[in-house]
Order: C-alpha cells, then sequence, then structure tokens
C-alpha cells in the first residue's frame, strides 16, 4: 500500500541535511559490495559503444560520471572504449576511496580522475575545466537529491559539458515497484521518499526531466521515456512493474540558449 502520511518537517530536513553522510556510511556497511558491475550501458546508450560517431570523431574523448559510487559504471566503458578518460565525482568520500583502491584505477597513462563533489553544492567548474567534458553520465543519481536541489544541479553539469555534448540519463520512473511499496512513515512529498538507511530516493516523470533539462538547462531532447519491465510471481499471482526513465539530452552547439537558461529562474 502507498503512503499517505508525509514525514514531520524535522526530519524532511535532517534526511536532506544528512544526504552525504547516510551514503558514507551505506559505503562503509556494504563497501564494494552492494551494485554489481553495469554491463548493460552500452546496450541502452550507444554513445557508450565503441566506434559510435560521438567517439570516433573524437581524439580523445571525455565523459564525467556523477555519482560514480565505487565504480560500477565506469569499469565496463572504459574497458570497451580504450581511448575514453573518465572523471568520476561522487559526494561520499569512503566511496571515492573504493574507485582509487581499484586495480583499473591506476593505469599509465592515467584514465580516471575520481573527486569528491557534491553536486548540489560544488562548482564542476572549480575541479575540472568548463567546457571540457563531451558526455556525463547520470544513472541512478539524480534520485537521490531532493528536487529543489535538481535544477542547481543541472546548470553545474552543463558549464563543464562541450557544446554538442551528450547527458545519458535512466533513475527511477513514478509508479516504480518500489515507490509503491513503501509504507506508511517514508513519504516526504510528491515522488519523494525516504529509505530504511535514511537515503532518499525521487521518481522521475518525463515531464519533470523535460522541465529540468530542457526548460530549466536549456538542452535538447533527444530521447525521454519510460522503459518498463514487468515481474511475475506466479506463486503469488501478482506482476508489478520496474519503471525506469532513461533520456538523452544534447548541449546546443550554439550556447547562448543556455547562458539564459542559467540566469533564469526554476521553480
Ligand atoms: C545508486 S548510487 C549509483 C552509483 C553509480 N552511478 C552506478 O551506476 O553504479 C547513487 C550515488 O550517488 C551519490 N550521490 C548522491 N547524492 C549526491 C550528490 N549530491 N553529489 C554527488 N554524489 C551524490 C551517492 O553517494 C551514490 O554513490
Amino acid at each position: 500500500m502507498n503512503s499517505s502520511t508525509l514525514v514531520p518537517p524535522f526530519w524532511q530536513k535532517k534526511y536532506k541535511d544528512e544526504a552525504g553522510r547516510n551514503w558514507d556510511k551505506f559505503y562503509h556497511r556494504n563497501s564494494t559490495h552492494f551494485f554489481k558491475d553495469r554491463h548493460w550501458t552500452d546496450r541502452e546508450f550507444e554513445e557508450l559503444r565503441p566506434g559510435h560517431d560521438t567517439f570516433s570523431e573524437l581524439k580523445n574523448p571525455v565523459l564525467l560520471e556523477i555519482g560514480c559510487g565505487v565504480g560500477n559504471f565506469i569499469w565496463p566503458v572504459l574497458e570497451r572504449n580504450p581511448s575514453l578518460f573518465i572523471h568520476a565525482c561522487d559526494f561520499s568520500p569512503r566511496a571515492i576511496d573504493h574507485v582509487k583502491a581499484n586495480s583499473n584505477y591506476s593505469t599509465d597513462p592515467p584514465r580516471c580522475n575520481a573527486f569528491v563533489c557534491d553536486i548540489t553544492k560544488d562548482r564542476l567548474a572549480d575541479l575540472i575545466p568548463p567546457q571540457s567534458v563531451d558526455i556525463v553520465s547520470a544513472i541512478f543519481v539524480l534520485s537521490a537529491l531532493p528536487p529543489e536541489k535538481q535544477a542547481f544541479a543541472v546548470s553545474n553539469i552543463v558549464e563543464i559539458m562541450k557544446p554538442g555534448g551528450r547527458i545519458l540519463f535512466r533513475d527511477y520512473g513514478v509508479d516504480d515497484l518500489a515507490q509503491l511499496r513503501f509504507k506508511d512513515g517514508h513519504k516526504l512529498e510528491d515522488n519523494l521518499y525516504v529509505r530504511q538507511d535514511g537515503t532518499l530516493s525521487y521518481y522521475f516523470s518525463t515531464e519533470r526531466l523535460r522541465d529540468l533539462f530542457v526548460r530549466h538547462g536549456g538542452l535538447v531532447e533527444l530521447a525521454n521515456e519510460y522503459i518498463v519491465r514487468r515481474l511475475v510471481n506466479v506463486k503469488k499471482e501478482i506482476d508489478s512493474d520496474r519503471v525506469f526513465a532513461q533520456a538523452k539530452f544534447q548541449v546546443p552547439i550554439d550556447t547562448s540558449a543556455i547562458e539564459s537558461a542559467l540566469t533564469s529562474t526554476f521553480i
């Protein structure tokens, strides 16, 4: 049954303020064992396949993975694309330590730069050169942000992207099975919940993504859809859906549209 009672304001603030600490505790408990390496990403995003136009025309393509965790997205992509360089950031220092301790990290020449950054506060352009990134991957990370901080994160990302660069997005979609299963006491606001371990989980609609990336961010929408996977439990005679929101947005070649989007307000 879905929850109807909202978490009291004091606790809402506490969960939002302590998001970084709760994710760091998550990696303290789970180390590198929670998520599996994401070998499916090139199936969903052609840009991540070796030889795709995005990479073939560029000598040394650069990707930024935001909210990289312990690197489950990074390693398969690096392995498949030998000329690719990946910047990877996360606000959990423990997660970044795990990335740096991985045997794939310290190569010569270096192919990965991992650093601590809270994308809702720290300016990425102070940490890596502005307009230097061809692809940004946002894989199950924006759902960890409260909605009022998502627009800043988008502007922050856009600043370090090259004109023509692309954002590859996959995250939880509205009415995902996990959203419908939250019990009373977990809902903060529409589509925003807190898990048992104190981490937040937001469920995206395609309209919300369009508002964030197109209306606020000034980007061009290349794809924006729900991916639905039906789970069937024959014993319990229950069918339920995993719902993901998957999208791609591109920085326009003429960035004057973006400059005006960054100065505009977002509700
Ligand atoms: C579900 S994990 C996804 C990890 C990785 N992208 C992957 O695909 O395996 C979400 C990650 O986002 C990070 N995160 C959440 N909020 C963040 C923020 N404001 N700034 C940077 N990282 C954040 C968390 O620490 C966590 O590692």
